[in-house]
């Protein structure tokens, strides 16, 4: 402050800024809070698999939320954030770069608070979500790579004087990682009363690294033993980050496996709370969405896949050592939003995809417990 601007008399009361926008923001909490109030805890469900005797296995199924997946918590915290911080106020156009499951989320929670949304994804999203988003009032801009969603949507929201919601960077910090009911929090909360309520690992995929970012925080504030093991897709920059340290890594060809799998390494990817990576090839992720279906008799998507091949994974490595204990995932999204892709047999064939060796591999193992893996880790 310079001595002039000390000097400064201050206006007279009356002239003092109103705060009509706090009525608008005290409004859309309220509206996002009801949101949460009226949605009750998602699953954690127990599949019994038979073969692996020692080991139970937990499922956090995140499908149920009213917008299809684990993004509707992301979707509702970055919106409490922009509100908060002054950045969403009334009529803002809001603008997101996603590969489609925030997009929903976000477009539900802009229809709302009757908020323009635009939500700027790669072509190859699946028609489902671009259904949702449209359902909601969205609209969708495309771009040809994923690696061009960041630039796109940081120019659209400049260009409508809005904001970009940019949950590759906000969402390792709007989500209350100490607790308010995380999904964390929510997990730890309900494997309490179980045999093994510390699970020995909990295995969770990155897209944002957000909600990998929350867990592994979480069991540091608490204190906890378990550890996170973080399961990466073939075509994403994070694994190879991960091992080497070098946060510039990149990955040209795109993820297949919806939301999961980056081009770059995220802002939100916090590997210093990460114990351990597998990287899974994009076969093993569908062959185990497959296997998984199957035995809940509803369809997973692929993202989810990874996350229990990489369970089987760990589970395999527990029995060999003769160890027992409790592991723990996520079901991120419903699969009939992939039912012309990763459900249908066509598009396997086009993608050169062969799932079957993975599946059976798969099959035997939550059946009889012997593992043969087909790859290395
Ligand atoms: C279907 C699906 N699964 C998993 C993830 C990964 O979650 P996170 O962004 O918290 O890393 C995403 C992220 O968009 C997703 O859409």
């Amino acid at each position: 402050m310079t001595e002039n601007a000390k000097c400064l008399p201050s206006p007279p009361l009356s002239e003092l800024p109103a705060c009509e926008d706090r009525e608008w923001s005290r409004m859309a909490i309220g509206i996002l809070q009801g949101d949460g109030r009226r949605s009750a805890d998602t699953h954690l469900v127990k599949p019994v698999f038979k073969g692996l005797r020692s080991i139970s296995i937990y499922l956090k199924d995140e499908s149920t939320h009213p917008t299809g997946s684990l993004k509707h918590r992301l979707a509702r915290s970055l919106f409490l954030y922009g509100i908060c911080n002054g950045k969403i106020r009334q009529g803002t156009t809001l603008v997101e770069a996603s590969s489609g499951s925030t997009a929903v989320s976000e477009a539900y929670f802009a229809h709302l608070l009757d908020l323009p949304f635009i939500a700027v994804m790669p072509h190859s999203t699946s028609r489902q979500k671009v259904d949702a988003i449209e359902r909601f009032g969205g609209r969708c801009h495309f771009v040809d790579s994923p690696a061009e969603v960041y630039t796109v949507a940081e120019r659209l929201a400049a260009e409508a004087g809005g904001h970009y919601l940019d949950q590759f960077t906000f969402a390792e910090r709007a989500t209350d990682w100490r607790g308010n009911n995380n999904i964390a929090e929510s997990i730890f909360e309900q494997m309490k009363a179980e045999v093994h309520p510390e699970p020995e690992w909990v295995v969770m995929n990155a897209g944002t690294g957000g909600t990998s970012a929350t867990i592994g925080r979480y069991i540091r504030y608490r204190n906890l033993s378990t550890r996170l093991c973080v399961v990466d897709v073939e075509h994403s920059a994070f694994y190879a980050s991960y091992a080497s340290g070098d946060r510039n890594v990149t990955c040209s060809t795109p993820s297949r496996i919806e939301g999961v799998g980056r081009p770059r390494v995220e802002p939100s990817f916090i590997p210093g709370v990460i114990d351990h990576m597998i990287k899974i090839p994009d076969a093993a992720s569908i062959a185990a969405m497959h296997v998984l279906s199957d035995r809940l008799f509803r369809r997973v998507g692929g993202s989810t896949g990874t996350n229990f091949y990489g369970l089987c994974w760990i589970a395999a490595s527990m029995m060999r050592k003769g160890r027992e204990g409790s592991l723990v995932s996520l079901i991120c999204d419903n699969g009939d939003r992939y039912a012309a892709t990763y459900y249908n047999p066509d598009w396997l064939e086009n993608n050169r995809i062969d799932i079957r060796p993975h599946r059976e591999m798969l099959e035997t193992f939550i059946d009889t417990g012997e593992f043969r893996a087909i790859h290395a880790a």
